[in-house]
């Protein structure tokens, strides 16, 4: 399997001492507790309280602070201590945050991680079992009887999309300037973009490029959703939409006009292989010699920190329980294979974009 080399240090060998594997194993098995304690330091405003606080903060001045019982206070905190979040003093039996709690608290992808398994997968998760056995998102019948997320994503109620759209653009908006250059430097007039969505990626090519046209194709309620997003902001008029259910094999893709560039961000995580295969190749038969495709997908394995790379695997179970119930975070190679099975080939992958994106730029094959 290939790696890169920060995951290949971390997984190719036994990284733990006995000691260090049991506490990890422990953290482990405590895993849904350790999660909500710390989801609750920080919505209590507990560890905002700690990093403001000079010198620390005792269990009483935390209690009259936040108008929790004492002994609220005390299972939150000794179990934060003990999970590494907040640091005691032994003298002054204060408490102060540790670069734990700092990350939990300030750092953004932290935050947009713990919302989306909060509200989105938390109760869905205890469906998993069955989902990994049905091959169906068994964990998204509490919010709907959709066959997948995508179709009920503008019904779903307004906390849960809250965290969804936040998730999905925290990731995808932090590449797109970068993108914007790579996709452009091909004089791209017409571009496909393929599960646009809310229409962030086509309104940054419109104000990015005062000639190029974008036609957004997608589920047709996230057509009405992309036309409320876009209204009357600069470069709309230049953003068309095509509704479309790509499960259906015999869907084709858009014949009427030709597209110098067919664009797929954080697209083709939502379908399972044999679904892939069948829209690349669907992708190809409106492309000749001169268009690309381009794929912007967080691979697991092409990630510089190894943190990245746990996250995105972790993140291939949403999928599993909520999403749809078969598609994942992708190796590269596999969807290189997937490419090439397509009639396509790789000519080029950019890495390192943003938050741990790579644009594999796809052409014909010879
Ligand atoms: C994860 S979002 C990606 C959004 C955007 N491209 C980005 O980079 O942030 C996936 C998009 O694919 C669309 N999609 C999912 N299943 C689809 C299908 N069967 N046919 C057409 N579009 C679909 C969803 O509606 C959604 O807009």
């Amino acid at each position: 399997m290939n790696l890169f080399p920060a995951l290949e240090k971390t997984y190719t060998k036994e990284q733990y001492s006995a000691q260090q594997a049991q506490r990890l194993a422990e953290f482990i098995a405590f895993g849904p507790i350790v999660f909500q304690v710390a989801r609750l330091m920080i919505k209590f405003g507990i560890l905002d309280m700690l990093r403001d606080s000079d010198e620390g903060l005792t269990l009483n001045e935390i209690a009259d602070k936040t108008k929790l019982s004492n002994y609220a206070v005390k299972v939150l905190m000794e179990s934060s201590l003990t999970m590494g979040v907040v640091l005691v003093d032994k003298q002054t039996d204060k408490y102060t945050i540790s670069k734990v709690g700092w990350f939990l608290l300030n750092d953004k992808l932290t935050r947009v991680n713990m919302d989306f398994n909060q509200d989105v997968n938390y109760e869905g998760w205890f469906h998993l079992e069955e989902a990994l056995r049905e091959g169906k998102p068994e964990g998204l019948k509490h919010f709907g009887n959709w066959p997948t997320v995508y179709e009920g994503l503008s019904e779903l109620p307004q906390q849960v999309q809250k965290s969804w759209f936040a998730f999905d653009h925290f990731y995808s908006d932090a590449s797109f300037s970068q993108a914007l250059k790579i996709v452009f430097d091909n004089h791209t007039k017409t571009l496909l973009d393929v599960g646009g969505n809310t229409g962030r990626w086509a309104l940054r090519c419109v104000d990015y490029d005062s000639k190029v046209n974008v036609t957004i194709m997608d589920l047709p309620q996230q057509l009405d959703m992309m036309k409320k997003n876009i209204n009357g902001k600069k470069g709309a008029e230049r953003i068309d939409g095509y509704a479309i259910n790509l499960l259906a094999e015999t869907n084709a893709f858009p014949k009427n006009k030709h597209y110098d560039v067919i664009w797929m961000s954080q697209f083709l995580d939502c379908f399972n292989e044999k679904e892939i295969t069948s829209i690349l190749s669907r992708g190809s038969k409106i492309m000749n010699d001169e268009s690309r495709l381009y794929i912007m997908e967080t691979f697991w394995d092409r990630q510089k920190y190894e943190t990245a790379a746990f996250c995105l695997t972790q993140i291939s179970l949403y999928f599993t329980a909520i999403a749809n119930g078969n598609s994942k975070m992708y190796h590269s190679q596999d969807m290189q294979r997937l490419v090439e099975k397509a009639g396509l080939e790789v000519e080029k992958i950019y890495d390192g974009l943003g938050e741990g994106h790579s644009i594999m730029v796809c052409k014909l094959k010879k």
